[in-house]
């Protein structure tokens, strides 16, 4: 199968790149600004989604079976550009293609006001610009696309030191760095390569419509934080916390996903980050 991977560079991309060797694809996949990582496995192409000539340009090139697109932008100028627009120039030409499209969405398409989980049925509330953007563009693919899945995800970490979670809860725990994590937020966090896994399933799955792929526990920031520092050496009771609702700006404070479903539909599983990380700190 050949599989066209946007956002090789990126941190799911990369874990993508890990993962396919196990699954046997030909794997074609895109970088912007970052170079490309040296990976046999894997064919890569400089491609701006901004640009749709260039994406159809690429897909006339690759001609892929599937698609997995993860390029995006969470802010500033090219939020949109990237996020919306992007995703309809590959929504659009992996229709053309007749590749079947895993597309990354996220869980900050809703207000967060519920209590309880959000299940794929729910409908989006973005609040913030990104979660309009990311909610329009899952919108868009499932609209257009007859053979796709919007794959919301949620806090993807790994275990590695040098983690972008991992380095923000250090950073803050130490006091490198100023703010704090929000005790009334409330994720699914995923570990990266779990979720490159059940991506790897969903690419020759038949499932179609959105689908949660996220940790089966749900933690506030600050608990995912402080276990992420305790995992690194550090100490968790030194990790500031705050809460969310006292805060002048708008974020959605409950993310958590229902993966009833996941569960339902896929092998792979994905488990919880406290399961995940307690784990890991006992090996440790
Ligand atoms: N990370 C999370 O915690 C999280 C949570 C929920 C959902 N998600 C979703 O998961 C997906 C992947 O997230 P991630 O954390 O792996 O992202 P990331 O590490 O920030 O990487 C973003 C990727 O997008 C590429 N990109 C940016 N602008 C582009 C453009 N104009 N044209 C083509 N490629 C472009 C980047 O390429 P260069 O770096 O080479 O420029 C990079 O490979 C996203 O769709 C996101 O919404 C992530």
């Amino acid at each position: 199968m050949k599989v066209l991977l946007t956002g090789g560079t990126g941190l799911l991309g990369r874990a993508l790149l890990d993962h396919a060797p196990d699954r046997r694809w030909t794997l074609h996949a895109t970088h912007l600004s970052q170079p490309p990582a040296s990976t046999p496995h894997a064919q890569w192409h400089r491609l701006d989604v901004r640009d749709p000539s260039a994406v159809d340009a690429l897909f006339a090139a690759v001609r892929p079976d599937a698609v997995i697109h993860t390029a995006y932008r969470m802010g500033g100028d090219a939020l949109v550009p990237v996020t919306l627009d992007g995703t309809r120039h590959v929504t659009l030409a992996a229709k053309r293609a007749g590749a079947r499209l895993v597309h990354l969405s996220t869980d900050v398409l809703f207000d967060g006001l519920r209590v309880g989980p959000y299940t794929e049925d729910d409908p989006r509330s973005p609040i913030t610009d990104y979660g309009r953007a990311k909610a329009d563009a899952e919108a868009f693919v499932l609209a257009e696309h007859p053979d796709a899945v919007a794959v919301r995800t949620s806090l993807l970490y790994s275990l590695a030191p040098d983690d972008r979670q991992a380095r923000l809860a250090l950073d803050l725990a130490r006091g490198v760095a100023r703010g704090a994590l929000f005790t009334d937020e409330l994720r699914c966090p995923a570990r990266v390569d779990e979720v490159a896994v059940a991506l790897g399933e969903l690419v020759a799955h038949t499932y179609r419509g959105v689908l949660h792929v996220a940790g089966d526990e749900t933690l506030s920031r600050h608990t995912f934080g402080a276990l992420l520092v305790a995992l690194h050496g550090g100490d968790p009771a030194a990790l500031p916390g705050a809460r969310s609702a006292d805060q002048t700006t708008l974020r959605p404070r409950n993310c958590a996903l229902a993966v009833d479903r996941m569960k339902a539909v896929l092998a792979a599983r994905v488990r919880g980050a406290e399961t995940v990380l307690r784990e890991a700190i006992r090996r440790t």
